[in-house]
């Protein structure tokens, strides 16, 4: 079979009045690569054949439920080639490993699992089964996150020394789950959500975005929760201190409570040369700071970037490229790396340094190690007097 035509994707949730579910179509669509054939996208069955239809998706492939999903196209010559899982946590491993046991490729959305048992045998079964398991850590899909990356690793700052990454939000500062709000009902919920609550909604991103660019691997952590709306389950806030294999420090912010904050992920890397920043609100720059230098901003596009850089841009310079294209950036590189695979070659760049299933684990594995160090209690609390 040749995959050199579109690729046929599949959605398990994402309808209507979801919030992923909208930016993984229209990220698949936005190159052309995938075209969305099918689709279960509610937890109501009724809605979501109905959404299925508003979306020009063919009676046939308008499922009820994931176990329809998997059962109809199981067997069909046109079967999806990859299933895209846009619900809510607790469900991604079941759905996932259905997906997987029935011979379907993955695309899941992060945090791979709400429990660390669940992504531990997720992760196996994806290795096991050679199955194709992509998670969709948004920040990884930016042109200038992969330079970013590229700079660290041929060492225009030295040795990484430390970091500091944020992703501060402001959506949850008043208790909105118990005023309707669905996409925080179930974040609140420990058995939906999983134990961690902002640091396994956000925090992960910003973690799995810091090791991402800097190529650390994280030794251990200490970690301080917070959870500031009364009422709350789960953390709304997080502090963690982390130690990097051979010595380098991270401080990690994740906060559902920062008021005039919105999606502002920024990661500062400081090296014994000089230093990087980059801020999603200005995605299309990266500030470089030489040592005894003037502070540089590298903008996407120019005609020195990296490869790397250069297959995730699509606008010349100035024109700005933002989320939708990162997002769309990951599935141009799923997509890839499912077609490398079929034609038994290497993937090009495009399918290189993409989120995968091991990645999803450690940051599963990530959120446990946070909620344990903060259960612990952990640091040594030294209270200062001055006298
Ligand atoms: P949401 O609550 O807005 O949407 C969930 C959708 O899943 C709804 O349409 C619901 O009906 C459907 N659903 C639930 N159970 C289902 C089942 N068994 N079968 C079929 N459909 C089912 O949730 P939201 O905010 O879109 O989050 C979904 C996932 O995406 C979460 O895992 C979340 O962590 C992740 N996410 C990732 C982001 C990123 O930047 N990569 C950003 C926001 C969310």
């Amino acid at each position: 079979m040749s995959f050199d035509r579109q690729l046929r994707l599949g959605m398990v949730g994402g309808g209507e009045g979801a919030y992923i579910g909208n930016i993984h179509r229209f990220a698949s669509r936005l190159d052309g690569v995938w075209q969305l054939v099918a689709g279960a996208f509610d937890v109501d069955p009724a809605r979501g054949r109905a959404f299925a239809l508003s979306q020009g998706i063919t009676e046939d492939r308008s499922y009820g439920t994931y176990q329809e999903l998997i059962a109809g196209e199981k067997d069909r010559a046109d079967r999806v080639d990859a299933v895209a899982i846009c619900t809510p946590n607790f469900t991604h491993y079941p759905i996932a490993k259905a997906l997987i046991e029935a011979g379907f490729d993955v695309i899941c959305e992060k945090p791979l699992t709400a429990t660390l048992e669940d992504g531990v045998a997720l992760e196996a079964l994806a290795r096991e089964s050679g199955r194709f398991v992509g998670v969709t850590y948004t920040y990884s899909g930016y042109p200038m996150v992969h330079d970013a990356r590229v700079r660290v690793a041929r060492g225009d700052i030295g040795a990484v020394r430390s970091l500091q990454v944020e992703y501060p939000l402001e959506w949850m500062a008043t208790a909105i789950e118990q005023q309707g709000n669905a996409q925080a009902a179930w974040r609140t919920d420990p058995k939906k959500n999983g134990r961690g609550g902002s640091i396994g909604d956000i925090g992960t991103h910003a973690y799995h975005l810091a090791g991402f660019v800097t190529g650390l691997k994280l030794q251990a952590l200490s970690a301080d929760l917070a959870t500031f709306v009364q009422g709350r389950a789960l953390d709304d806030n997080a502090h963690v201190m982390m130690r990097y294999e051979g010595g380098a420090r991270g401080l990690l912010w994740c906060s559902q409570v920062a008021i005039g904050n919105s999606n502002g992920v920024r990661l500062r890397v400081f090296g014994e040369t000089g230093s990087f920043q980059w801020f999603q609100e200005q995605p299309n720059e990266l500030v470089y700071t030489p040592l005894n230098g003037r502070v540089q901003l590298i903008k996407r596009g120019a005609d020195d970037l990296s490869e790397d850089a250069k297959v995730r841009t699509r606008t010349p310079p100035g024109h700005p490229e933002g989320y939708l294209e990162a997002f769309a950036n990951l599935y141009a590189g799923f997509g890839e790396a499912i077609r490398a695979r079929h034609a038994g070659r290497d993937p090009g760049p495009l399918g290189q340094n993409l989120p995968l299933a091991y990645d999803g684990l450690k940051g599963v594995a990530f959120v446990e190690a946070v909620v344990d160090s903060a259960e612990g209690d952990l640091p040594a609390w030294v209270r200062p007097v001055a006298r």
